[in-house]
Order: structure tokens, then C-alpha cells, then sequence
């Protein structure tokens, strides 16, 4: 297998069918900040406020977990920081500069890795550095560089469906990681994986980000995941989507999903979002709904008791 030096300037590949690299020198994170941010739509003649008064700053560097329940506007962050929605009001910044579109700076990873299908691993990673107008033999050497990073060398030439959930991801990070962006957004990236390629993948996650020091903006619903991964973890609450709370994670690095400290933290805010979860829940629910604790106590759920 492969093992990299830990700076993104030195890559060694130790052992394997490749020859060693050196990549290109990293570009570092830029900072991100929405400043008082609200986001209203409207629908079926009435108006929805998406987001309400949200601020975040994330530093240059930094990765940032979102969680919170569904609903609660995690992905309309991201596509705000991606440059694809634009704020009613308030600002969006990159490093102090408001964003006024997309742009090969910040790139976005989503769920399902959206390989293009008919093209191989390389040319996907390729595909971005082509529309850059970036010549065959520099983006032949960049892609097969980043599929190193991603362990996927070996693999280049295989189109999506001859590769495993796991193996799709890694070529979607690939992908993103291809323009050099200085902002990763990631919006569930593993959602859809096994937990224990999940966890393989969260660890690559952090080799590339301790690597390449990039800013992360990471959304995920798994609580362990975000204690795991993050500097920071934002928790948003919803109707309308804002920030609850932040909790800084000072545990060393690399953390396991196992440790017990990583558990208590995940446990402390777990508690949080069930009760946020909770509250949407009697919101949409009919009164005949209740919360766990109160289950059996609904006079219609007690009829026939008795007979
Ligand atoms: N363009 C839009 N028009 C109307 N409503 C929208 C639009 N975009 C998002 N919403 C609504 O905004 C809210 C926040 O959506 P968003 O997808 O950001 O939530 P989320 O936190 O990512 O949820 P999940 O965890 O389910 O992915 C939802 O209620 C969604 O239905
Ligand atoms: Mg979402």
C-alpha cells in the first residue's frame, strides 16, 4: 500500500506499483464567514425563512463540522459558501472578499460522488483542470497525483461502476481537491457508506486535511464523526435554520470514533440535537404525538384497556 509524507510538499509513495511524486506545493485554506445571515424564500404565496441571523467565521485552516437536524439549512450553508445561493441579507466572505458565484476556489463533495459515469477515474479528476483550459501532459501528472494521495492510483483507468462506494468517494475528493481549491465543502460525503469504510475514509479525510491544510467545512449527521473529525463543531438548530452551538474539540490527533473521550463529547451534543430533533417533531406531528417519556399516556392509545 501506500504511505505519504505528512506534508502535502513531500509525498513519498514508500511501496507500490507507482513511482514517487513530489506534488506541487500547497495553497493554504482561506477563511470563510457569513456574517448575520438570513436566507428567506418564498413558496406557494407565503414566504420561508430558510436561515435566520446566521454568523460563522472559519479560520484559514480550519475544519468545521455542521450538524443538526434535517431541515435545519447545513446544505444551504454550504451552497451559500459555494457561491450557488445567494443570502437576502447579510453577507457571505472569502477571505474577506464577498463571494458573488461559484468558483474553482471552493470546491464541494457531495453525498453520492457524482462521477461522470461514461469517463474513467483519471479523466474525472481531470475534468475540471480540462474546462481550465489546463494542457493534457500538467493535468495527465496532476491527476495521477491526487489519485495517489487518494490510494486510487492503481485504479485510474476504471469508470465508476467498477469501483466500490468507498473507492467512488476517494475519486470525488480527488476531483475536488484537483483545482487546488483553498475551501473544501463537504455536505454528508459518507452518508451512504458502511460504517466501517466510513471510518476508513474519515481517517483519510484527515491525513489529506492535516496534508494539505485546507479550510473544511464538513456536514454530517453522525455526531461521533463530527467529534472525530472537527476543530470545531456547529450545531444548527432549526425553523429557521441558525446556530444553537459551538463546541471548540481540543482532543489530540488522530482521534479514534471509539475513544472514550470522543464519546462523551458526541454524547453531550447528541442530547442536544434529540431535543431540537424533538421539537420539530411536535411541531409537524398532530397533538395526538408525544415524546418517548410520555408514550402510554394518550387517552386514545388507552382505549380498550380494561375489557
Ligand atoms: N430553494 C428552496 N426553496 C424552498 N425551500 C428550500 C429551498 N432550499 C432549501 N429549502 C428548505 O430549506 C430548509 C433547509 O434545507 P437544507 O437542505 O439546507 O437543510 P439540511 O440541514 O441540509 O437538511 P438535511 O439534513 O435533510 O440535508 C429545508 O426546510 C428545505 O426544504
Ligand atoms: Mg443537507
Amino acid at each position: 500500500m501506500f504511505a505519504f509524507a505528512k506534508e502535502w510538499g513531500e509525498p513519498r509513495v514508500v511501496a507500490s506499483g507507482a513511482p514517487a511524486v513530489r506534488a506541487p506545493a500547497a495553497r493554504t485554506g482561506a477563511s470563510i464567514a457569513l456574517e448575520d445571515v438570513s436566507l428567506t424564500v418564498g413558496v406557494r404565496g407565503g414566504v420561508v425563512e430558510i436561515l435566520q441571523h446566521v454568523s460563522l467565521r472559519v479560520a484559514a485552516g480550519e475544519f468545521v463540522c455542521l450538524l443538526g437536524p434535517s431541515g435545519s439549512g447545513k446544505s444551504t450553508i454550504l451552497n451559500l459558501v459555494a457561491g450557488l445561493a445567494r443570502p437576502t441579507s447579510g453577507r457571505v466572505r472569502h477571505d474577506d472578499v464577498d463571494v458573488a458565484g461559484p468558483g474553482p476556489d471552493r470546491a464541494v463533495v457531495f453525498q453520492d460522488a457524482a462521477l461522470f459515469p461514461w469517463l474513467t477515474l483519471k479523466n474525472n479528476v481531470e475534468f475540471p483542470l480540462k474546462l481550465q483550459g489546463m494542457g493534457v501532459p500538467e493535468r495527465s501528472a496532476r491527476s495521477e497525483e491526487l489519485l495517489r494521495l487518494v490510494h486510487l492510483w492503481r485504479f485510474r483507468d476504471r469508470h465508476p461502476h467498477e469501483l466500490s462506494g468507498g473507492m467512488r468517494q476517494r475519486g470525488a475528493i480527488a476531483r475536488a481537491l484537483a483545482s487546488d481549491p483553498a475551501v473544501l465543502l463537504m455536505d454528508e460525503p459518507f452518508a451512504a457508506l458502511d460504517a466501517q469504510t466510513r471510518e476508513i475514509l474519515q481517517g483519510e479525510v484527515e491525513r489529506i486535511w492535516s496534508a494539505t491544510k485546507k479550510t473544511i467545512i464538513f456536514v454530517t449527521h453522525n455526531v461521533r464523526e463530527a467529534v472525530r473529525l472537527a476543530d470545531r463543531v456547529v450545531l444548527m438548530g432549526t425553523r429557521p435554520g441558525r446556530v444553537l452551538h459551538e463546541d471548540l474539540v481540543e482532543l489530540p490527533r488522530p482521534r479514534a470514533l471509539n475513544d472514550v473521550r470522543v464519546a462523551e463529547l458526541a454524547n453531550g451534543i447528541g442530547r442536544l440535537i434529540a431535543s431540537e430533533v424533538e421539537k420539530v417533531a411536535r411541531e409537524e406531528a398532530d397533538d395526538a404525538w408525544q415524546a418517548p417519556g410520555e408514550r402510554g399516556r394518550d387517552p386514545r392509545r388507552q382505549l380498550g384497556r380494561g375489557i
